[in-house]
């Protein structure tokens, strides 16, 4: 399809599911109605260094800016109603990177996690997922107090992965069931997958139902995968400290035009 049809595909959609801003400075209504609108949606934030190295700057200003991309999207997932939004922050393989990257991903995340307070008015609640080995004390500090600051918020919550894997995850529900087992509370043959996700870490955190990745990639990258299991896939070009609320509305008109099946035969 031509450039050109594709912007005007893109305008008809808009057309379609979105109403205009409505002119008052207030919040427009969202893209999707109800029942068509995903729970959760999670984003592999993708692309902070190729922004920094496009603009010669250093792969930290990168970082720096996909943090000032962060507040568009939560204003832009508020006016959408998105229940529960997970944000890949840090893999368990970012460990891999240069340890001067390493160490101010950490200063970085420990002063965002530090200013989120405000949000709580605002209805955003905050939850961490994933694993406390390696992680500097403050960080581990910064990441409980965000959640403890905005326990009470029930509009939106907001689970940063950070220092997440998904096969960590999975393997650490595991032992813990196997814990349960061996103790006898609980009886292996009574394991199915209602019990696991029950066991999960944040057991009330929905399946995804809109997995979106930036920068062009199209890898899963080991991130929530067993809630994954059912998500539709949205990979997009722009790289994350481009991206803003405004993109994330048009995936969410995108996606209510989506037919899931989950397995199913539809008809038609
Ligand atoms: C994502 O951007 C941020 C983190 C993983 C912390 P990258 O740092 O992976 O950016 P690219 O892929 O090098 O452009
Ligand atoms: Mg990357």
């Amino acid at each position: 399809m031509s450039k050109w049809r594709i912007s005007m595909a893109r305008w008809l959609l808009r057309g379609a599911v979105r109403l205009p801003e409505n002119g008052m400075g207030g919040r427009r209504p969202p893209a999707a109605s109800d029942g068509h609108r995903p729970r959760h949606v999670a984003v592999i934030m993708d692309g902070n260094g190729r922004w920094a190295a496009r603009r010669g700057l250093p792969r930290t200003s990168g970082h720096e800016a996909g943090l000032r991309a962060l507040s568009s999207v939560l204003d832009g997932a508020l006016e959408e109603g998105i229940e529960h939004l997970s944000l890949f922050c840090l893999s368990t393989e970012n460990w891999n990177r240069p340890r001067a990257e390493i160490d101010a991903l950490m200063r970085l995340a420990e002063d965002t996690f530090d200013s989120f307070g405000g949000y709580a008015e605002r209805g955003v609640r905050f939850r961490w997922q994933g694993s406390e080995a390696r992680l500097p004390s403050a960080v581990v500090d910064a990441l409980r107090e965000a959640e403890e600051r905005t326990r009470r918020s029930r509009a939106m919550t907001v689970v940063f992965c950070f220092n997440h894997g998904g096969r960590d995850e999975i393997a650490r529900t595991a032992a813990d069931l196997a814990r349960s087992a061996v103790t006898g509370r609980l009886d292996p043959d009574a394991i199915d997958e209602s019990v696991f996700s029950r066991h999960l870490p944040l057991p009330e955190l929905p399946d995804i139902d809109m997995l979106i990745r930036t920068s062009g990639e199209q890898r899963i990258s080991n991130f929530m995968l067993w809630r994954a299991a059912y998500a539709e896939f949205f990979f997009v070009d722009t790289l994350w400290p481009d991206f803003t609320g405004d993109h994330l509305r048009d995936l969410v008109a995108a996606f209510a035009l989506r037919k899931r099946r989950f397995g199913a035969v539809t008809g038609g």
